[in-house]
């Protein structure tokens, strides 16, 4: 038993706050009142004055990197790292080795989360055979084994026919198609953006226009399709005004942008920090600006963390050989409430629901909600606490974070999935 004394529970926006008690039983939420008599011979008592408790995470676009790329992350450590972060539900992209693009690798990452992973896994498949562009994959087998969407992330589906028929099928086996929009004749040897830095330091720039065209595209064949396309990692103020249009256009659109988007500019490359080399690139504080307000209206949907672990011999690189990718899990609360909470005046509620009711309304979970009789799975926030982004304290095998050295206000110090503490005041035991 558990009992949560002096909580303020942020389920949603709508949450009136005042502080109240919570009693976990086994796996549920038994109680939620004032004055639960406490009893600290069969229960573990946690104090929660002064803190905020909200329902667990949840994040539709990760890297696990297993299998293939065990020396950057693998199923164990990617889920204790996001466990670190609060997330209880993680969706990992196929891009390993091999990709996930069959039944087979989809039941295979399933039953290693089970053998190894504290928390939720759910394997995101292939929308091409290989990654290839060319040949679609195993679709409706996948989503039988529990693919829960489909992807090639990390590469753009370039053919549009092939695009189309994705969709097609897509709908047929009601799952939704994650896409990467970025046209690589247009990307093709960029490194940052295209724009002051890149004329600055000499590297070379992709245009904002690589991902709105293939936006526009994606949503052109939705709406023939009338499939349900995600757009992840949306990072220009063009790819949010046209996302709107097609809401009010009655497309079915959903679409997530990343903490690193929403708090970091083009700038943060200024001294060649490989650790700010990301895809697609970090863009100008305009775009940052539209991302926020696209956030706000609810034209973008939801937060994806893109947590993209790579080895150090991987980024100490020149800046054109480095791997593009930052570690994401463990400081996306932090960075979310620091950037949209505190800067923005974005309500705590909000932050909520892009973390836990918005992408899992994107694959089709139900909502995790703190209330009598729901499965315990909950954080417990300290909303004033003011750390330092370091690499010893990282959890992740990889250190590859943008955020490294940085300033963040808040911090996730408990979290508890299924009745299970996987992290207590700032110490993780899973
Ligand atoms: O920066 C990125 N890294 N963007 C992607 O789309 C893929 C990812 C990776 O797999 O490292
Ligand atoms: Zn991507």
């Amino acid at each position: 038993m558990i009992l949560i004394k002096n909580a303020q529970i942020v389920n949603s926006i709508h949450d009136k706050l005042e502080k109240v008690d919570i009693l976990i039983v086994d796996d549920k939420i038994e109680k939620i009142g004032k004055g639960i008599e406490e009893n600290p011979n069969k229960m573990i008592v946690i104090d929660a004055s002064d803190k905020y408790v909200m329902p667990s995470f949840t994040d539709i676009h990760c890297h696990l990197r297993e299998p293939g790329f065990e020396y950057k992350e693998d199923i164990k450590s990617g889920s204790r790292s996001a466990a670190a972060g609060g997330f209880t539900t993680i969706c990992c992209m196929p891009n390993t080795n091999p990709p996930i693009d069959n039944r087979a690798m989809v039941a295979y990452i399933k039953y290693r989360a089970k053998e190894v992973s504290p928390i939720e896994v759910f394997p995101v498949g292939a929308i091409t055979k290989g990654f290839s562009g060319e040949e679609l994959a195993e679709i409706g087998f996948m989503k039988e084994e529990g693919a829960i969407a489909i992807s090639d992330d990390g590469k753009c589906v370039m053919n549009a026919n092939i695009m189309r028929n994705a969709l097609l099928y897509s709908k047929d086996f009601s799952i939704p198609v994650i896409s990467h929009c970025e046209d690589t004749n247009l990307s093709e040897g960029g490194q940052i953006n295209l724009g002051y830095v890149s004329t600055i330091t000499g590297l070379r720039g992709i245009p904002r226009e690589a991902e709105s065209v293939i936006v526009a595209r994606d949503i052109l064949l939705a709406k023939e399709t009338k499939a349900h396309l995600h757009i992840t990692h949306v990072s220009t103020k063009e790819s949010v005004r046209l996302i709107k249009m097609a809401k009010e256009w009655g497309v079915n659109v959903t679409a997530d942008t990343c903490p690193h988007y929403i708090s970091l500019t083009e700038e943060e490359v200024l001294g060649f920090n490989t650790n700010a080399k990301v895809n697609p690139p970090l863009r100008t504080q305009e775009d940052v600006e539209a991302l926020i307000e696209g956030l706000k209206e609810g034209v973008i949907d939801c937060i994806s963390t893109d947590h993209a672990p790579h080895h150090k011999d991987e980024k100490n690189v020149e800046f054109n050989l480095a791997a593009s990718g930052t570690i994401g899990f463990e400081t996306a609360f932090s960075v979310l409430f620091t950037y949209l909470v505190e800067k923005n005046g974005v309500e705590l509620g909000k932050v909520v629901e892009l973390l836990n009711q918005n992408p899992r309304k994107v694959i089709g979970l139900p909502p995790n909600v703190i209330r009598e009789g729901q499965k315990a799975n909950l954080v417990i926030v300290d909303l004033k606490k003011k750390w330092e982004v370091k690499e010893e304290n990282i959890v992740s095998k990889s250190k590859n974070s943008v955020f490294l050295g940085k300033f963040l206000t808040s911090y996730v110090e408990t979290v508890i999935y299924n009745g299970k503490i996987l992290k207590k005041d700032g110490v993780l035991n899973c």
